[in-house]
């Protein structure tokens, strides 16, 4: 494989550009040539590709975002616009395509691998929301960031004696909120995954003020319900002052962590040596502290499973 394309798609997240930059080097190591693909698939379908060189990727393994800017594009779900982008490819001359995103853009990565053009899935979304890798790309620096937030709302809300309620991403998985739960020693965590019962938080907040608690943190994942709709709901049946803080867009910025860059090396490398060696219609993840990879159908047909493990662990040790 000579010639091969690199695009971002999706939410974007903290070590896609970690991400290029491997691809990139590793394509220019093979000798391939990269053409970068700007505005994921909506790119893909208005020929909007640049050849990527050494250079391009100079000085960004430290950067969040991605330097090929990303969309979410509705139109590559439409058989039109599916044969635009393989029009794209052919007139570019591309025979192998590294996608980067999550399970949205994994399921175009499909749709153009059955359409015969080799492709690879790199994870990336701070969801944490793909069943076949241990973690995805932007997971460990968004947690991170929802850490250093927690961290700050515990000072003030310690010194006022109150229940803070902090909303963080993710709509179907809730991930973000049970790491960032755990590791910010919150109290309470609220996920799509596991039904909640507001009488049940009222006593368990109720209990550890009794056992000489100051101050609670309740993250709540934004598929369930917003900071302020949870904070009103808790206020009406709580004596304690409730405030509510939604994260937001701030947890899909920043520089990546070491933890995102090592993968971003790995995954990015992984790819373009299974394109080198003419493999195609893969995804690569980590599973047990290993790279691996995986047929890109059997892995965006895998359910995601919530840790049980890791949410009966918070509770048993937050009190
Ligand atoms: O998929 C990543 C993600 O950040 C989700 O956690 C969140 O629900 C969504 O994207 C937000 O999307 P947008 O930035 O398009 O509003």
């Amino acid at each position: 494989m000579k010639r091969i394309g690199l695009l971002t798609s999706g939410g974007d997240a903290p070590g896609m550009n970690a991400a290029l930059r491997a691809v990139v080097r590793s394509g220019i190591y093979f000798g391939m040539e990269v053409y970068g693909i700007e505005r994921g698939y909506a790119g893909l379908i208005d020929d909007n590709v640049i050849q990527m060189e050494m250079r391009s990727v100079s000085n960004i393994v430290q950067c969040g975002g991605t330097r090929l800017r990303t969309a979410r594009c509705l139109e590559m779900m439409t058989v039109e616009g599916q044969k635009k982008a393989l029009d794209t490819l052919e007139k570019h001359g591309i025979e192998g395509l590294v996608v980067i995103g999550g399970d949205g853009s994994f399921r175009g990565a499909k749709v153009l691998s059955e359409y015969g053009v080799p492709t690879i899935g790199i994870p990336g979304t701070i969801d944490n929301d793909l069943e076949y890798t241990d973690y995805t790309l932007g997971f460990d620096t968004a947690v991170n960031t929802c850490l250093d937030i927690i961290n700050k709302l515990r000072d003030t809300m310690t010194s006022h004696e109150r229940v803070s309620v902090v909303e963080v991403m993710g709509r179907h998985c809730g991930d973000i909120a049970l790491y960032s739960g755990i590791a910010s020693g919150a109290e309470i965590i609220v996920v799509p995954e596991i039904s909640f019962n507001m009488d049940e938080i009222v006593s368990r907040i109720n209990r550890s003020r009794a056992n000489g608690k100051h101050s609670n943190i309740i993250v709540v994942a934004e598929g369930v319900m917003s900071a302020d709709e949870f904070s009103k709901r808790l206020q009406s049946v709580t004596e304690y002052s409730v405030r509510p803080t939604c994260i937001g867009h701030v947890q899909r910025g920043g520089s990546p962590s070491m933890a995102d860059r090592m993968l971003a090396a790995q995954f990015g490398n992984k790819a373009v040596r299974l394109l080198n060696d003419g493999i195609g219609n893969r995804v690569v993840g980590i599973r047990n502290n290993k790279i691996i990879d995986m047929d890109i159908i059997e892995a965006v047909s895998m359910k995601k499973t919530f840790n049980q493990e890791l949410y009966e662990t918070l509770q048993m040790i937050s009190m």
